[in-house]
């Protein structure tokens, strides 16, 4: 008999062989305090920082870096909801997080928070989503948090993505200046290392704030944040070297447990789309292509076309001649003829300049100042930190970058 393609059995592929709970592995997910691995030294002096609270008195404010998927969102959000959970009675205690990613400028941040604080219920005060300006929100906000809370603790995720540092100014001065009675503590969480050092002196002083550094992880802690996401999957459906191939994949690089977990799914899905009845190695080898692919194109989301070319350039460049690392001078040259090329405005020098520098903060490429020798100059080296296909191949989806056409 020929097989009913509509068969109720077959149309739905929900008759899942591989995965048992796939929300383990979503990157939303907050994993239980005994799913959190080799993070006890961070959560422990975060929570340090940040007791006073409880007392009703100033949190200190915390700087929180490291390299991506560290678990610094993680632990600040697990610590500002222990901290709410364990406030006494007598004490009023909010904690929340922006992310700053999302909420870009200080007319944003400042509306976010005051919405989030507020109950109109409670306070009779309307925060509208949009329309007024930086500084009204910050007056409602100090209205707000004046008539509900006695201590407010401000989680500011990827905060070196805001286009100013002015809500770090005015979330740490907000007492001294007399705005609001309510005590505030800041957590600014970056994955730029350099973050702490690149704050004007103005901002540092004024959150006078503890610098709490997250390492990355090595490959057995990796491997242990993956055993305890392990009932993701059915039973016996993970062949025994995929876990330990996922971390150290993802250790090879800096010990990123995003991206461990991220090829980890990546691999159980490719497993269920063959229809196969195991994860074995070769999901596993193909999912941290796609891992890696979603990453780019997460970070080059909102690039330029100018951006983009730039990083096209590089890419083009490392795959034409097959080498890695190349000068300021010869990247503009590749970028200028692209830029021709699909009729953009080519930028001058100086600011193509400026683009790489940005791409070498977004953590796309990597430079390094040279010197000539004797004769004294110094150039700069470049190297994209993606493999040069995947990035061409990725940036090649670009309506605008499509328009070009390479002969390798
Ligand atoms: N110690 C850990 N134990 C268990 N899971 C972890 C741990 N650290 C991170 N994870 C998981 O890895 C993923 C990335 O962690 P997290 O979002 O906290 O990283 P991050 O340091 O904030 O990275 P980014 O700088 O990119 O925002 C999350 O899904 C998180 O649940
Ligand atoms: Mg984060």
């Amino acid at each position: 008999m020929a097989e009913d393609p509509l068969d109720p059995e077959k149309l739905f592929s929900v008759q899942d062989k591989i995965f048992a709970n796939r929300n383990l592995l979503e990157t939303s997910h907050v994993p239980e305090p005994d799913r959190i691995v080799g993070r006890d030294r961070e959560i422990t002096t975060l929570a340090g920082h940040l007791e006073d609270a409880l007392l009703g008195s100033s949190p200190e404010n915390v700087i929180v870096y490291g390299k991506t998927g560290t678990g610094k969102s993680l632990v600040s959000r697990w610590v500002s909801q222990r901290i709410e959970e364990n406030a006494p009675e007598e004490v009023r205690i909010a904690t929340t997080r922006i992310d700053c990613s999302q909420d870009t400028t200080e007319t944003q941040v400042a509306s976010s928070l005051a919405r989030t604080f507020n109950d109109i219920g409670e306070t009779e005060t309307n925060v509208p989503l949009t329309g007024l300006s930086a500084s009204n929100y910050w007056k409602l906000l100090w209205e707000v948090l004046d008539q509900r809370y006695d201590v407010a603790i401000v989680i500011l995720d990827e905060a070196d993505l805001m286009a100013t540092d002015n809500p770090l100014m005015r979330l740490s001065r907000a007492r001294e200046n007399g705005d609001t009675n309510t005590r505030i503590g800041v957590v600014a969480v970056s994955n730029k290392l350099q973050y702490p050092n690149r704050l004007d002196e103005r901002i540092v002083s004024s959150l006078r704030a503890k610098e709490l550094p997250f390492p990355p992880y090595d490959a057995d802690q990796l491997t242990e944040i993956l055993e305890r996401r392990r009932e993701a999957f059915r039973d016996d459906v993970l062949s025994e070297d995929v876990i330990p191939l996922c971390s150290a994949f993802a250790a090879q690089e800096h010990g990123d447990a995003r991206k461990a977990i991220d090829i980890l799914r990546h691999a159980g899905k490719l497993a269920h789309k063959e229809e196969a009845d195991q994860v074995v190695e070769r999901h596993v080898r193909e999912a941290r292509r796609l891992a890696e692919r979603d990453r780019f194109m997460e970070t080059t989301r909102t690039a330029t076309t100018q951006a983009k070319a730039g990083l096209l350039a590089l890419a083009v460049l490392s795959l034409e001649h097959d080498q890695s690392v190349f000068t300021t001078s010869d990247i503009y040259d590749r970028y200028f003829a692209i830029a021709h090329e699909i009729d953009l405005d080519a930028l001058s020098m100086r600011r193509f300049r400026d683009i790489l520098k940005e791409q070498a903060f977004l953590g796309l490429l990597e430079s390094e100042k040279e010197n000539d020798g004797k004769g004294g100059g110094i150039h700069i080296d470049h190297r994209l930190m993606d493999d040069p296909q995947l990035v061409y191949e990725t940036l090649m989806d670009d309506e605008r970058l499509a328009e070009c056409s390479f002969d390798f």
